[in-house]
This record gives structure tokens, sequence and C-alpha cells, in this order.
């Protein structure tokens, strides 16, 4: 039977363009889906947009359309995004969805039915850019909220509170017991720091602002609009309505991944698995947090100017360049900083000079020496042995970073094959051999090329869904033979090869003109309406 494996971005804020930081994690749960494919699993990837809050409303207003004209038009334009990015999301969810809406109600009357929720009055500070309540030792004597710098608002009014701190300790437990529930680790400190620090209940409804979800017994109160995005990796699942099929198979009998940026990590550990326990519903969840990317390592912001959208790079180096770079260098620890030139320096290095090169030149060598028909050649010689043990270590190290999320590090694996490969071609200089009429090792040498880059093609399906069918098609191979699952190791009897009609990376040849124009663009695009 197949495994069933489900992975979730965060729904993003429906409250403006997305740019590279959202598309990262995208381009992440993308890719981290289509290796589970190739691996054989039943996979579920769903992404959305968090559609309610103050936030939202106010964005609207100023706009001067309703909040549900406004929200409407970004949904068209996110998942306009996903597809330009081939993002291969299975569902798309919206808070604002009648069947999102209806379930967020239900889990809400459960909470208050076990006595979980309370009335009370909420007096202190709210951001309204973070949709988030903070304490006064956290804004300080100015009043700013520490994760996005901006003035928080005070509030006071009655609300709705839940009782985080009833399960404090059942949480840290949880937590304990299950050491890969919060992933890198040094995440998972952080988190049971603040924990232990002490959790306070938390205020789960608004009533001075109407763009959320009524609570059923009290329409006069808004849900919080954390309580209600959460619970949008559930609501996504039909959890609480008439055909819980996807529930069962997916949150029941599956392995489920969200995955989060460092800022939102505390409402997805702390929050997210206490409704769970309050619901009775099991918490079969994993969280993979990653960092940021950052513009010439600044956070992105419109005032600062320093914006850039994914459709800047695609448009000149194409849907694999940006999904390549994005995920080579995808931050797990240390911010990514990123900039016009280090995307070129990527680009130029790893794609132009050594995969697309490696590629070109082997099948132009295949076809000028066999016609593009290369045999199996047996050969003793010691530079084609090492390439088959890297290429069989490579895919080794490349599943057991794939297993941990570690995207960087397993393209860096590939990348090595990538290098040794082309340094088969200096080292056995197959132009030579063909002066020299060593035809058997010469076909050796071309076969171990092609078999070679048959695999690292295979290891970056994930990753160049342009390219990698093109090669595929170049080595005309069938299906078994893309089968990573069964992957086989140089003993494919024969390859039939022909030339690529196009280039697939255009050497970028003036670095320094282009991150002008990048520049230059990102500076127009920044001020569009979107
Ligand atoms: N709506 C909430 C999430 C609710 S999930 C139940 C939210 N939205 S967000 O649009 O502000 O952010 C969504 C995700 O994008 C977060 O993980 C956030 O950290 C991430 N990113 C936003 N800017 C980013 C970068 N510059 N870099 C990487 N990720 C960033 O929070």
């Amino acid at each position: 039977m197949k495994k069933n494996f489900y992975i979730t971005t965060p729904i993003y804020y429906a409250s403006g363009r997305l740019h590279i930081g959202s598309a990262s994690s995208t381009c992440f749960c993308d890719s981290i889906k289509r290796y589970k494919k190739q691996m054989g699993y039943d996979t579920r990837f769903m992404t959305g947009l968090d559609e309610h809050g103050q936030k939202v409303e106010k964005k609207a207003e100023a706009k001067g359309i309703t909040p549900q004209e406004f929200v409407d038009n970004l949904a068209v334009n996110a998942k306009e995004l996903w597809r330009k990015l081939g993002c291969d999301y299975d569902y798309f969810i919206r808070t604002t969805d009648e069947s999102h809406v209806r379930q967020v109600q239900k889990a809400f009357e459960k909470m208050l039915e076990k006595g979980d929720i309370y009335l009370g009055e909420y007096d202190g500070n709210y951001c309204v850019s973070c949709e988030t309540y903070l304490t006064q030792s956290e804004v300080g004597e100015n009043g700013i909220c520490p994760s996005c710098g901006q003035k928080v608002s005070k509030v006071k009014e009655k609300s709705y509170f839940f009782r985080l701190s009833k399960y404090q300790d059942r949480l840290l437990k949880f937590i304990e017991d299950n050491p890969l529930f919060i992933q890198p680790e040094g995440k998972k400190k952080e988190v049971v720091a603040f924990i232990k620090g002490g959790l306070e209940d938390l205020s789960v409804s608004r009533c001075t602002f109407s763009w959320g979800i009524p609570i059923l017994s009290n329409p006069k109160h808004v849900i919080y609009v954390w309580l209600d995005a959460l619970f949008n990796y559930l609501s996504g699942l039909n959890v609480y309505g008439e055909d819980k099929s996807l529930y069962e198979k997916y949150w029941l009998n599956g392995e489920c991944i969200h995955v989060v940026a460092k800022d939102i990590l505390r409402f997805h550990a702390i929050f997210w698995p206490v409704f769970l326990m309050s619901l009775d519903l099991p918490v079969n969840f994993k969280l993979i947090c990653h960092s940021w990317v950052l513009m010439y390592g600044e956070k992105m912001s419109k005032s600062k100017g320093n914006v850039i959208y994914p459709e800047t790079f695609i448009n000149r180096y194409g849907l694999d360049s940006f999904r390549y770079y994005i995920l080579r260098e995808f931050p797990f620890g240390d911010d990514l900083t990123c900039t016009p030139e280090d995307y070129i320096l990527r680009y130029n290095a790893d794609l132009v000079n050594d995969f697309g090169n490696l590629v070109s030149r082997s099948l132009a060598m295949s076809e000028k020496y066999f016609n593009g028909l290369v045999h199996n050649t047996k050969t003793n010689n010691e530079f084609l042995k090492d390439l088959e043990d890297v290429a069989k270590k490579t895919v080794e190290n490349y599943h057991s970073y794939m297993n941990e999320f570690r995207v960087d590090k397993a393209l860096a694996e590939v990348n090595a094959l990538v290098s040794r490969t082309n340094k088969v071609i200096d080292e056995t200089a197959p132009w030579a051999l063909f002066k020299e009429e060593k035809l058997d090792e010469l076909e050796a040498v071309i076969y171990h090329l092609l078999e070679s880059i048959r695999i690292i093609s295979i290891l970056y399906v994930p990753y160049l869904i342009e390219s990698t069918p093109k090669i595929f098609e170049a080595l005309s191979l069938n299906n078994e033979e893309k089968d990573l699952l069964h992957l086989t190791f140089f003993n494919k009897e024969l390859y039939n090869s022909k030339k690529l009609e196009v280039n697939l990376f255009p050497r970028e040849k003036d670095p320094l003109k282009a991150k002008e124009e990048i520049i230059e663009e990102m500076a127009v695009e920044i001020n569009k309406e979107y």
C-alpha cells in the first residue's frame, strides 16, 4: 500500500503581492512533494491564503473596496504566481471558504463546551501587522512590535480567552516525547524555553472590527485570526465535514509536515498542538522551520524599496534557475541574503558552466562519435570506476538529506556529482581517445557520462522541472529508466541519444549590466498596483 504524505505552506496573509520570501516556502514544499511522489508516496500539498483580520480589513478600506473583493483579487494573483513557479499544489485553501468557516465555528464551539474558552476582557497591546497580542515588556516603552517593528495598537475590549496555561505541562511532555516534532533541533530549544517561561491565556476573539469568522453562539465577536488560520490545516482535509476520507487518509494515516518560517514558529508549536489537544484530535504533524530570505541583508519591505519578486528573475533566467537558486540556498539557521549578483553567480556557475555544459558536451560527443548509439561497454578505467562509486554514494546521501528535508544539502550532493562527471571528461580526454582510435574505451567514457547525466537529472526532478524532461527526451528514456525509487546504476544496455535543440541555460554574459537592470526593474515592480 502507498504511504501517505501531507505537506503545507503557511497560508499567506492576503494583504499584498507575494515576494521571493513566500515563494521560497512554496517552492520548498513543492520540491518535497515531488520527491515524495518519486518515492511512491500518495501526496497532498496544500497552500492558500489567510484572508481575515484587521490588517486585511484596513487595506481593503484604504483601497475603497470590500474586504471580499480585495482578497478575491489576491487569490487570483497568488494562484497565478504558483502556476508560474510550477508549484503543483493539490488544494488551495482560503479562510473565507464556506467550508472552512463552518469548520472553524464548530471547533470554537467545541472548545467553549469543553470549558477551555471563557469570556473576559483584553486590555493590552495588539500588532495589526502580525495579528498578535503582545505584553508590555515585549513592546517596550515606545510600543513597538519586536517582530515587524511597527507601532502597536492599544486594545481594550471584551474577549474570549483560551486556557493555554492548562495545557502547558502536556505540551512540554509532548515535545519531549516527540523529538522530531520541531526541526531543526535549535528551534525546538527556543520553543521549550519559551513554554517553560509560562504560558498566559490567549485572547481568541475580537469585537471591535468585523472582518472575521463570527462566533456561532455570540456573533458580535469574530474569531481571532490565528485560531481561524491554523485550523486551515485540518479544515482543508474536511475534518468536520461530511466526508472525512481526506482527514482519515492524510492526518490519521499519513505523515504531515507543516513548513513555517521562524517568525511564526511559536503559533504553530504552541497554539496549534494545544488547540488539537483541546479538540481531542491527534497532534500528528511535524514542523519544519526555516529562516528568512533577506534582500541585501535586510528584511524586505516596500518602504525600504528592497522587495524583489520572483518574476524578475524568472523572466530573465527561466523558471528552473529560480527554483534552483532558492532551494540550493534555502535558509535553515542563518537567513539567506539574496542579491542579484549572487543569483547570477550561482546561475552561471552551477547551471550554465557545470550542469548545462556537461549535458550539452556529452550529448554532442555521443552524436559525433557514435551517432547517438552508445553501448554499455566494459572497461577497467579507474576514473570511470570512481565515477560509479561517487554516483552511488551521492544517491545515498541525497536520500538521507531529502528525508531530513534539507534540500540545500541534497542539491549540494548532486552538484558534487556533476563536478565529478565533468572531471571525467578532463581525465579521459575523449577527443584523444578518438584520435588514437580507442573506440571501446571512448564508448565506455561516453556511456558513463550519459548514465551519470541520467542519474543527476532524476535527482534534479523536484527542482529543475522544465529542463529535466528535455534531458530525458534527449536520452530517449522510458518511464522505468526515469524511476528514482528503483534507480539502477550503470547497467542500462544502450543509449540512443540526440543533441538538445535548445540551450538549457544561456550564459549571463554581462553580470554587471544585468545586476543594474534587475535593480531598475525592482524599483518599477515595487510600485505596481497589485
Ligand atoms: N498568515 C500567517 C500564517 C498563517 S499559517 C496558519 C502569516 N502570513 S505571512 O504572509 O506573513 O507569512 C507567511 C510565511 O511567509 C511565514 O512563514 C513567513 O515567515 C514567510 N515569509 C514572509 N517573508 C519572508 C521572507 N522574507 N523570507 C522567508 N519567509 C518569509 O504569517
